[in-house]
């Protein structure tokens, strides 16, 4: 097979790329290690910046996402018991984000894709990339006994965080950066209305806890774990409870509970990868970056790197300029590590730190109280959770 772009990974990257490519007239396939139902079967977080919606009705993908999805102006940190307010709308010139599950926004860019005839192969197994320092890359993988050749222009990696493509990049060339944290979010989802209208960031001396939805019937909600807890040590009611401990009185009061649908442990990593090209192969997405779920930055980061492949590859194909292309790592890993920075933020402020020495948790309280007490702090808050600019 021939193609202009051969897209590894069936991820959020990897079909955004490949549909809207398709509808600029660049032949695309997507190559997928697993069957549709396993990557649907995922559960990821759903806070989608506005660059990111209006990249998905550019992709025409919106169209649920605009029924169904919710628009917050706001969301809410609690600590000390006591609810405070960030309103979006206000610090950040009018902008808000979207609720919508990411699940649901990968099941409307594979109808997309299906809609258009798009080349989509599942099962694809022992996908590798091949001569991606020359004019010819090709990938090849596995089709039960068979080997597929697929001769491309271009590569992109959008494989995820353990995907091959990074890896195909020479060892003396790429540079990686990485911070584990000392703990894990365990997360709950359960049909039962959301305990508040908004989202609720909560810093506890008992650890940081997340209380987030899919939908006005859908809940999500997460606390800090060590990382050597199991989702098997928690019952449903060890999880309520200990949620309700690290809410204000007034929150926990009104929390209804149910039974867990889901229940999962997610490490807290930061990664990146540079440069995120080589040769004729460029990363996006979870390929060449992590980023700790705390400032719901994953997605909305994949989707900047997909704006900025988009537009150099448009460019490349209908007037043959490649600086786009050329700048592409360049330009990509300048907001990455811009959301590498807010995450990070985010997370070293509202978690409990096991090794926290006490003039730490000075700092901490003094960031909180800070940031509560300056228009200034809370617009550079704002202005980072609703997306900087692409
Ligand atoms: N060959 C083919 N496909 C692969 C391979 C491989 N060797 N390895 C992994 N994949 C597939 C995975 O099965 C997955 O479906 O690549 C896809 C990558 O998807 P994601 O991990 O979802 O990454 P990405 O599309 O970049 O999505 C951005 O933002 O909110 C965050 O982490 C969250 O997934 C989210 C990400
Ligand atoms: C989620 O709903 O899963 C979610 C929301 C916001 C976050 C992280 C996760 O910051």
């Amino acid at each position: 097979m021939r193609v202009q772009v051969c897209i590894i990974g069936g991820g959020p990257s990897g079909l955004l790329l490949s549909q809207l490519l398709h509808l600029q007239g660049i032949d695309t396939v997507v190559l997928e290690k697993y069957s549709r139902d396993h990557v649907l079967g995922r559960i990821r977080a759903g806070v989608l910046e506005r660059g990111f919606a209006e990249l998905m009705r550019e992709a025409q993908c919106g169209e649920r996402m605009d029924r169904e999805g919710e628009i917050h102006n706001g969301f809410h940190i609690a600590h000390d018991g006591v609810l405070h307010h960030v309103d979006l709308h206000k610090y950040s010139h009018g902008n808000s984000v979207t609720v919508y599950g990411q699940t649901e926004l990968t099941r409307d860019l594979y109808e997309a894709r299906d809609r258009l005839g798009g080349k989509l192969v599942h099962n694809a197994a022992d996908v590798s990339l091949h001569d991606l320092a020359s004019d010819a890359p090709h990938v090849t993988y596995r089709d039960g006994g068979r080997e597929v050749r697929i001769d491309c222009d271009y590569v992109v990696g959008a494989d995820g965080f353990h995907g091959v493509s990074r890896k195909s990049i020479p060892k003396d060339v790429l540079r990686e950066y990485e911070k584990v944290y000392p703990f894990g979010w365990l997360g709950v989802l359960s049909r039962t209305k959301p305990v508040s209208p908004e989202l609720i960031y909560v810093k506890h001396d008992r650890g940081f806890a997340l209380c987030s939805m899919r939908s006005q019937v859908l809940s999500r909600y997460y606390i800090q774990v060590p990382l050597t807890d199991k989702p098997d040590d928690w019952s449903d009611e060890a999880f309520w409870s200990e949620l309700r401990r690290r809410m204000p009185l007034e929150v926990a009061a009104r929390l209804i509970t149910g039974p867990s649908i889901e229940k999962s442990i997610a490490p807290l990593r930061s990664f990146v990868a540079e440069p995120m090209s080589y040769g004729r192969l460029f990363l996006a997405g979870d390929a060449a970056h992590i980023v700790p779920p705390t400032g719901a930055r994953g997605l909305n980061t994949a989707a900047s790197d997909v704006y900025y492949l988009y537009h150099a590859m448009v460019a490349r194909y209908r007037t043959g300029d490649g600086s786009g292309l050329n700048a592409y790592s360049q330009k990509a890993l300048a907001r990455v590590w811009k959301a590498q920075r807010f995450s990070w933020w985010m997370t070293m402020l509202l978690h409990r730190f096991p090794d926290r020495i006490e003039y730490e948790d000075r700092l901490q309280q003094t960031e909180m109280s800070y940031l509560f007490s300056s228009e200034t702090a809370l617009r550079l808050l704002a202005e980072n959770y609703v997306g900087l600019p692409f």
